[in-house]
């Protein structure tokens, strides 16, 4: 029987994205197919969604939606089946999903994706003539009370819902005074619901009332369970350490084919990983690096944050120069760690590039140009920058936590015995383990015939969202027949 699965998101590609949680939601439905799932996705109607829906369908009306008229359209973009909630009060704004376009978080946040939860209750509980649900799959805290809303919706057939956690540091914290616009009732209001250290928590109600948690790595799943990893709510997580499971994400290796890829200067096939070196000149020209094919190039590809370890790198960058290696940047974020890099370029010409924005076409030139990708991240979910380095035969230097230390093979002793490896872990995430294993990657990189094959292991890698999208089913199936 087909499990019809709704899935409640406030970014999703190729429509909206400001991190890896657009990927995972715009990847995961298509991935869902060939397990017998059919995933239709709500989403806020941003002015790009409704863009891209050019119309559609509508639905339904609603006369009030926190403070003005809302309507549901349906339609179709890029193989996805969507739903969006056209509501001009609340979406209708430049910008990012949550920023104004001078960068501070719009003030009614709180209203706009209690809207979202809101909604996705309603359609889950057939609020949609013709269209029915068998569970709700909602994500991250922008959709944290969609199960609080289901939990609570009157009358109808209740379908069980699953929250996944892409990031417990994002945990969209409201003041209390919000809580009697929100339409719940007062018992939601409590230490057993929303109310997480006197705010409204909407990451925490979904915590709380989902039947299932999931996060999107083995090893996050267990690391949020500790109070130093568990940012305050590793309480919680433990009293329901039985709901939660931790799936990898995988990339859409269509769209990341590094054989058929336009945005690279050369598209080259997996089993001919040395065509990666006209990827590699043509990346030294575009960040002005010296085009010397010997030199070993680092690459970055992120946002700019401490979460990332940016700081990290810079701390280490004198023993990544010392050793005649170069490193070539792409991200945007905290100023300080904007600076930083720009200074470093400065003072190193033809050694140290950096380019600060948001760029598609520049980073997946990185994963495919840049010999070694740095993820020296302090905590990492799942990550994805270190997926599309493996896909395009760069080796993901990673930081031991997270999905990181569950993507990555390390070529150790024993795994360069066995000719195992993919890249090359370190641990604890200081600048001076950093730093052992930036040296580390520059001895594997003056015995090239390790470093190549390396490399082939690292493009031979599944990354493809093949097998966890066969977990996320059997959990829906479990879920869905537990719940009966
Ligand atoms: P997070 O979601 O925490 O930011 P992930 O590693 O899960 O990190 O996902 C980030 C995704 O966004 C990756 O696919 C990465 O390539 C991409 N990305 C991040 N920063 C940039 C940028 N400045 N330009 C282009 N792509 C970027
Ligand atoms: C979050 C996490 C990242 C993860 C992504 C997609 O942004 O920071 O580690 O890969 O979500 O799940």
């Amino acid at each position: 029987m087909t499990l019809r699965i709704l899935s409640v998101a406030s970014e999703c590609v190729p429509l909206v994205k400001t991190g890896g949680l657009a990927d995972v939601v715009g990847a995961l439905p298509a991935a869902l197919v060939a397990q017998g799932c059919k995933v239709t996705t709500l989403l806020p109607g941003y002015p790009a969604v409704l863009a891209a829906l050019g119309g559609g369908r509508a639905l339904r009306r609603i006369d009030d939606l926190f403070g003005g008229p809302a309507r549901l359209q349906r339609g179709e973009v890029a193989g996805l089946d969507l739903i969006a909630i056209d509501a001009p009060h609340l979406f209708d704004r430049p910008g990012n999903p949550y920023l104004s376009p001078a960068g501070t978080e719009w003030p009614d946040n709180g209203l706009r994706f209690a809207a979202l939860g809101a909604m996705a209750a309603l359609v889950a509980t057939g609020g949609l003539r013709n269209l029915g649900f068998d569970l709700m799959h909602a994500h991250d805290w922008q959709a944290g009370l969609a199960p609080a809303y289901l939990r609570f919706a009157p009358g109808a057939r209740r379908i069980p819902s699953i929250f996944t956690v892409h990031n417990l540091a994002f945990q969209g914290q409201f003041p209390l005074s919000l809580f009697p616009r929100l339409g719940l009732p007062p018992q939601a209001l409590s230490v057993e619901g929303l109310e997480y250290f006197g705010t409204l928590g909407f990451l925490k109600a979904g915590l709380w009332y989902a039947d299932r948690l999931t996060t999107v790595s083995p090893t996050y799943a267990a690391e949020i369970r500790t109070p130093e990893m568990g940012m305050g709510l590793d309480g919680l997580l433990r009293g329901r350490a039985g709901a939660v499971s931790g799936i990898l994400n995988g990339i859409d290796t269509a769209s990341w084919d590094p054989a058929s890829d336009a945005l690279l200067p050369a598209a080259f096939s997996a089993g001919d990983p040395a065509a990666r070196a006209a990827n590699k000149a043509a990346l030294q020209r575009r960040l002005g690096l010296e085009e010397d094919p010997d030199a070993l190039l680092f690459g970055f590809v992120g946002r700019l944050t401490w979460q990332k370890g940016v700081d990290l790198i810079l701390g280490a960058l004198p023993t990544l120069l010392g050793q005649g290696a170069q490193l070539g940047v792409l991200g945007a974020g905290e100023p300080g760690l904007e600076q930083g890099l720009r200074a470093a370029a400065h003072a190193n010409p033809g050694r140290v590039g950096c380019e600060i924005g948001y760029d598609e076409a520049l980073a997946r030139q990185i994963y495919a140009g840049a010999d070694v990708v740095l993820v020296p991240s302090r905590f990492e979910p799942c990550g994805l920058a270190q997926l599309c380095a493996l896909r395009y035969g760069a080796l993901p230097l990673v930081a031991h936590v997270g999905g990181l230390s569950d993507s990555v093979i390390d070529a150790n002793e024993m795994a360069l015995a066995e000719g195992q490896g993919t890249g090359l872990h370190f641990s604890p995430v200081t600048r001076e383990m950093l730093e052992a294993a930036i040296l580390r990657a520059g001895g594997l990189w003056r015995n090239q015939d390790v470093f190549r094959r390396l490399q082939s292991n690292a493009l031979r890698t599944d990354v493809s969202w093949t097998r966890s999208a066969a977990r996320y089913a059997a959990l829906y199936r479990e879920t869905v027949t537990h719940a009966v």
